[in-house]
């Protein structure tokens, strides 16, 4: 199945029809730009849904649960647009489909870094989801402070005439990555992009004091879950330091640990 007809202005689309476009044409056009819009939007809710049994799945059977929230936006035609004249994309749904890689995006926010890279892995190593590209923002940070782990991933999408792919762009990151890009995002769109040098320099402070507010829950999580192994008295001991020989105490109930 290929929905691209030769050329595309989705201006026309959006109920502004030129004078040189026909009813039937514009209807053609409409149908079409949903068509191409709906194979993006089953991608999208597919990896919503394998997101979603993940987290229950850890909700049901698991202690702790590494994803926060999930939230999912299809890009509006007016994005669309804008990205195509900032692109210098052609008006055909091939060039657009080449080009605008985030018309399905996915977010998915996690409380601990190593969260992120563990549900990047549990989603990416299935068996019908493909990996397009990794921008890994958290290990190499935007200039301006942003971080984020950015995977584009294709899934088969089964439609009535057959199988296609979707290509859908999922962020993941902290909640502290998150608050940050909002916050950010916010600013940028309240100074029009002209922001001034003082809120800059303030956001790259802000990003530094979160990546450590990351580091820091992530080492505090390690021990709580490290603490949560041994057994009660051995905590009691090595607490109020009552243990005789500590050391050879401690080698002593380790052992029993690993029987
Ligand atoms: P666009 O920025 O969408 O043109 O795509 P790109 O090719 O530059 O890809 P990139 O991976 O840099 O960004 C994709 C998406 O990540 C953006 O649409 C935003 O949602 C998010 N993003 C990237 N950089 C920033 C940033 O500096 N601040 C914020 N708040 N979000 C960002
Ligand atoms: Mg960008």
């Amino acid at each position: 199945m290929d929905p691209t007809p030769a050329r595309l202005d989705l201006g026309r689309l959006l109920d502004r029809p030129g004078p040189d476009l026909s009813d039937d044409d514009a209807q053609q056009l409409r149908q079409d730009f949903t068509r191409f819009m709906m194979r993006y939007k089953f991608g999208m809710d597919e990896i919503v849904t394998k997101l979603t049994i993940l987290r229950d799945e850890f909700a049901h059977l698991h202690e702790s649960n590494p994803i926060e929230n999930i939230s999912s936006r299809l890009k509006n035609p007016d994005s669309i647009i804008e990205k195509m004249r900032r692109k210098g994309c052609d008006p055909t749904f091939v060039s657009i489909g080449e080009k605008i890689t985030d018309i399905a995006g996915v977010r998915v926010t996690c409380s601990f870094v190593s969260d992120v890279y563990h549900v990047f892995d549990m989603l990416t190593s299935q068996s019908d989801v493909v990996i397009v590209e990794v921008r890994d923002y958290i290990t190499d940070p935007k200039p301006n402070g942003y971080r984020s782990l950015h995977a584009l991933i294709e899934v088969p999408v089964f439609l009535s005439d057959g199988e296609v792919p979707a290509l859908v762009e999922v962020q993941l990151r902290t909640i502290a990555m998150d608050f940050w890009a909002s916050l950010e995002h916010k600013i940028y769109y309240k100074y029009a992009e002209a922001v001034p040098q003082s809120l800059l320099d303030g956001l790259r402070e802000a990003s530094v004091t979160a990546g450590e507010l990351d580091a820091t829950m992530e080492r505090l999580h390690a021990e709580v879950k490290t603490s949560g192994a041994l057994p009660h008295e051995l905590k009691a001991e090595l607490v109020d330091g009552t243990a005789s020989d500590p050391d050879a105490a401690f080698v002593e109930r380790l052992k029993r640990l690993g029987r």
